[in-house]
């Protein structure tokens, strides 16, 4: 597989990772159980595992590693960010309030990272 391949891999599950935390986080804010079902709960371990690995693969096929190059240790800083603030929206915030907090935390963060992937500056601005 080409590196090509690998990076549109990687962005494919960067739009499905995102827009499937969307979705979840509208049903959570709506009491959905929507949020239960079954494939709603698998989908997003395989995407974001295959999220990663490619990630993993460019890193090594193009020898720009994080903690060495800025931009992709603020990816894997803000991407563990996200993981954290997705799960307190989704499944461990005890109020509402706080769900809605950690969702909107998520997005931001979450816009961040495809910030800092498109501009490969840490800071976003180019
Ligand atoms: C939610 C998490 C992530 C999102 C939304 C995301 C998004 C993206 C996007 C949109 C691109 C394409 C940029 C372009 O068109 O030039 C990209 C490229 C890339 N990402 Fe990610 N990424 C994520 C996580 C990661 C992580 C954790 C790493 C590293 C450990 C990583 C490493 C890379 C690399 C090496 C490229 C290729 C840069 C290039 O050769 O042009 N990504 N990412």
């Amino acid at each position: 597989m080409s590196y090509v391949a690998i990076k549109h891999l990687h962005v494919t599950c960067a739009a499905l990772s995102g827009s499937l935390f969307l979705l979840r986080g509208i049903w959570m804010l709506r009491d959905s159980p929507a949020l239960q079902q079954r494939w709603v709960r698998i989908a997003p371990h395989l995407i974001d595992t295959l999220l990663l690995a490619s990630a993993l693969i460019m890193v090594y096929w193009s020898a720009q590693y994080p903690f060495a190059q800025n931009w992709l240790t603020a990816k894997v800083v803000a991407l563990l960010a996200y993981i954290a603030l997705g799960t307190i929206a989704l499944k461990r915030g005890k109020t509402r309030a706080v769900r809605i907090g950690a969702f909107s935390g998520a997005v931001l963060v979450f816009a961040y990272i495809v910030g800092v992937a498109l501009t490969r500056q840490a800071t976003v601005v180019g």
